[in-house]
């Protein structure tokens, strides 16, 4: 019998048609729901060898649900997998995989903030709609004469450093494991010299339980004034009170956060005309020198592709016995 996937939060209107695409070129079956998995939906995985996610809930509780169901491999369409709880996974004999998907779209996004947060442009483009043309309160500054940090320096953070390399800004970079090539671009440097030395900082590191809330008071203090925050990792990597009072102190220069604490249930719906759940967020929000998005950073047609194939690639990996990347647990 072939094999099959249950798609959860999968959307119909960008992802559908490369899971066809994909059940074609890989043989491999797919059911879907648009909705996250709930203890109401997991029975549609019934048969199926792996389930697909986005980051959502898949504690030991969730993993177990569908382990009863007969799903052998838990599959997230994500580059990120602190939402998974691995050891439970492991323990349950399931296997899990992440996907990989090209570092450049998300780079190249977070350059987008970098730049649009020192130029103001978020504001610059809310008043000009309004018709307030003047340049009080717009003043920029140069981002070439700016030093930049990144922390972490995996694919994406190394592409960052690539890419700015073009723009002539000064690099550092921070890692508990150095790269080459990020070391081609950047000068490593320990996190209390990044701190101290970089007008803009941006996370690229993955969550775990070593670096949350890295950005808390303390490694704010050590920031240079008005330095830039820019997020386009996971919100847990920062503590969200903490830098609302380095906003609010002026401190911080501004942030530019794709993502948020607590985002999950929030972001990818439409909530518009209902009262803000979030309260930090809804702080955040009243900031002018900090710029929102919703987790849209990986949002572009190819990586979209990606994260669907990679699924389909791993559930023919596991299933054939054959192993091209990422993790597993046996
Ligand atoms: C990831 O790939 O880890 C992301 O953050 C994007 C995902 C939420 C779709």
């Amino acid at each position: 019998m072939g094999m099959k996937i249950c798609f959860y939060a999968l959307r119909e209107f960008d992802e559908l048609v490369f899971c066809e695409q994909m059940k074609e070129k890989y043989g491999i079956d797919f059911v879907y729901s648009t909705q996250y998995p709930t203890p109401e939906n997991i029975s549609l995985a019934s048969g199926c060898d792996g389930m697909s996610c986005t980051p959502c809930d898949m504690s030991a509780k969730v993993l177990k649900a569908f382990h009863d169901v007969g799903v052998k491999y838990i599959l997230t369409r994500s580059v990120g997998y602190d939402h998974v709880d691995l050891a439970a996974a492991r323990e349950l004999g399931m296997k899990v995989d992440n996907i990989v998907y090209t570092p450049t779209g998300v780079a190249d996004y977070a350059i987008m903030l970098m730049l649009a947060s020192v130029r103001r442009f978020a504001h610059i483009l809310k008043r000009t709609e309004l018709q307030d043309y003047s340049l009080k309160n717009k003043l920029g500054r140069d981002f070439s004469m700016c030093t930049v940090g990144v922390m972490g320096t995996g694919r994406i953070g190394t592409t960052v450093l690539q890419h700015l390399s073009g723009f002539g800004c000064r690099l550092l970079a921070y890692d508990v494991y150095e790269n080459d090539r990020a070391k081609k671009f950047a000068e490593y440097v320990d996190l209390d010299t990044l701190l101290s030395e970089a007008d803009i900082i941006s996370l690229h590191m993955n969550a775990n339980e070593a670096n949350h809330h890295i950005i808390n008071h303390d490694t704010i203090a050590k920031m240079k004034q008005g330095a830039y925050i820019i997020n386009t990792a996971r919100g847990k990597l920062i503590d969200s009170e903490a830098l609302i009072e380095g906003i609010e102190s002026g401190k911080l220069g501004g942030a530019a956060l794709d993502v948020v604490e607590f985002e999950n249930g929030l972001y990818y719906y439409d909530h518009m005309g209902e009262v803000m759940v979030n309260p930090k967020l809804a702080i955040l929000r009243s900031f002018p020198n900090v710029i929102l998005s919703p987790h849209t950073a990986f949002y572009t047609a190819e990586d979209v592709c990606e994260m669907v194939e990679g699924n389909f690639r791993s559930c023919y990996e596991f299933g054939t016995g054959k192993k091209l990347h990422g993790l597993e647990t046996k």
